[in-house]
């Protein structure tokens, strides 16, 4: 039964207020949305478009965005619930701690992993990509092709090393990466537009052609939904628009961490759900237009590049768009890997300071004051998945991960509605349940259309994370020695 015992919402409140720990609340909704789209908008727009384009839906990669703009906004609402209810740091693990218990709370964090640690990875590997474009680095330390990425390697440990040293990204900062970011994708739509060749929309979904390999070779490589239902395994056609929705889902991932700064905010019932769903709204619509203007520029087939936004423009003769693109899409893509960094190494810190990691993790550094140990160990985890793994085999275990997070934030709302009724919900999500029921589907129906291949990496992954939990975070957790000193204080009573 110990599986399920809950840390209390007023716990994980009380805990943020005790001296020390207390953090500024002056955030406002806009302040919000500025960060939404700081840590939103990277390598998924920058590189993962093109790529699903060319391999799975076409020109209509813009119906793609538009899935999964509106999966994550049911996702978002439903976020912005829980984030207003229990506005502390620690996203959906600490959520989960409130609600579901500490096994599930521990499968959340350990799941999250996938979406920050490797989001991260992700994330600095597009980085690379812009960088070998921008600076002429040989292929073989930076870019998708890279044995060793050298240059994604070196990203994250500088971006760690600030962490460290306690960088935070201030305001202003933020404010003129995100301006030079969205800048940049506006300057993509409107420079290209001229560039558009209709031709290039038809046929705006491709005919459905087998996968490589034959029904036997492609199996990995196949969604799910196609191995269940029984279908040939193709690429394109409509089957081909939802395989891209969940791939490119990746490209929205971020908006949760908005959610983790509620305790910083200062009417978390009305900022959060304007900073989460504002970002969103913003960045569905930069995507769409994106995508709709990159396809129109480029037959989809030749998208298939590690850098396809500037290379559009070098498909169409405009190569002094070259430069401008990728320094821009640098300096976006760098926040989005500082900022999925610290979110890893703060979760670690939340489940090491819980007794569910080794205590060790939770260390503070006497001088910067931050969670040295966690960051450095993250950094390490980063830097070696980035510098050895390509980009695609990752990408969707990052959004399976996500998505999965999602589903059980949206069972968790409807979960706290039913068990702690009396608790203050600033934002409330309308319809309930049948909004987060709508949430929950829509994200395992992207989930079932990922590839066998991420499902069993998936498989893995939580498996380990339940053999952990059991040979270590049950025995060693907070509450468990809480437990054991009650029973301890009550038997010698008795
Ligand atoms: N959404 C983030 C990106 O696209 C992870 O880079």
């Amino acid at each position: 039964m110990s599986f399920w015992r809950t840390k209390s919402v007023e716990a994980s409140i009380r805990e943020t207020d005790e001296p020390g720990h207390r953090l500024r609340k002056k955030l406002t909704g806009l302040d919000l949305m500025v960060f939404g789209v700081g840590v939103i908008v990277g390598t998924g727009i920058f590189v993962i478009t093109g790529q699903q384009a060319a391999m799975n839906a076409g020109p209509a990669i813009v119906v793609s965005f538009l899935i999964a703009g509106v999966t994550c906004a049911l996702a978002a609402l439903c976020y912005a619930e829980f984030a207003s209810t229990v506005p502390v740091a620690g996203s959906a693990y600490t959520f989960g701690y409130a609600t579901l218990g500490e096994f599930v709370a521990w499968v959340i964090g350990w799941d999250l992993v996938l979406e920050l640690a490797l989001g991260a990875a992700v994330v600095a590997r597009g980085w690379s990509a812009y960088a070998q474009l921008l600076f002429d680095l040989p292929p073989s330390i930076a870019g998708d092709a890279a044995v060793v990425d050298v240059a994604a390697i070196a990203i994250v440990v500088a971006l760690g090393v600030l962490a460290v040293l306690g960088t935070k990204l201030s305001g202003v900062f933020t404010g003129v990466v995100v301006a030079i970011k969205v800048g940049i994708v506006l300057f993509v739509v409107v420079a290209g537009l001229r560039y558009i060749d209709p031709a290039n929309y038809s046929p705006y979904v491709p005919a459905p052609q087998p996968a490589e390999g034959g029904a036997e070779g492609g199996l990995l490589h196949t969604p799910l939904t196609q191995v269940l239902l029984g279908l040939e395994p193709s690429h394109f056609g409509l089957w081909g628009v939802v395989a891209a929705a969940s791939v490119v889902f990746f490209s929205f991932i971020g908006f949760d961490i908005v959610a983790t700064t509620a305790e910083e905010t200062r009417r978390p019932q009305r900022d959060i759900p304007v900073g989460i769903l504002g970002s969103l709204l913003v960045v569905t619509v930069l995507y769409m237009a994106v995508s709709a203007v990159v396809t129109g520029m480029r037959p989809y087939t030749e998208l298939n590049t590690a850098a396809p936004l500037a290379e559009a423009f070098v498909g169409v003769g405009a190569d002094w768009a070259v430069d401008l693109i990728s320094a821009g899409g640098i300096i976006g893509i760098t926040t989005v890997v500082l900022v999925l960094m610290m979110g890893q190494a703060r979760i670690f810190f939340a489940m090491a300071r819980d007794g569910l990691l080794p205590s060790w993790l939770a260390r503070v550094h006497p001088r910067f004051g931050t969670p040295w140990a966690v960051t450095a160990v993250t950094v390490v985890i980063v830097a070696a998945l980035a510098g050895f793994v390509p980009l695609a085999a990752l990408s969707e275990l990052v959004s399976i991960g996500t998505l999965f997070a999602f589903v059980v934030v949206s069972v968790g709302v409807v979960v706290l509605r039913r068990t702690r009724p009396d608790l203050p919900r600033a934002f409330r999500v309308p319809l309930v349940p049948l909004l987060p029921g709508l949430a929950v589907l829509a994200c395992l129906w992207l989930m079932l259309n990922l590839p066998v291949e991420t499902w069993l990496r998936f498989g893995i992954w939580m498996a380990l994370g339940v053999v952990i939990y059991v040979l270590y975070g049950h025995r060693n957790s907070r509450l468990a020695r809480r437990e054991r000193e009650e029973r301890g204080g009550s038997g010698s009573g008795a």
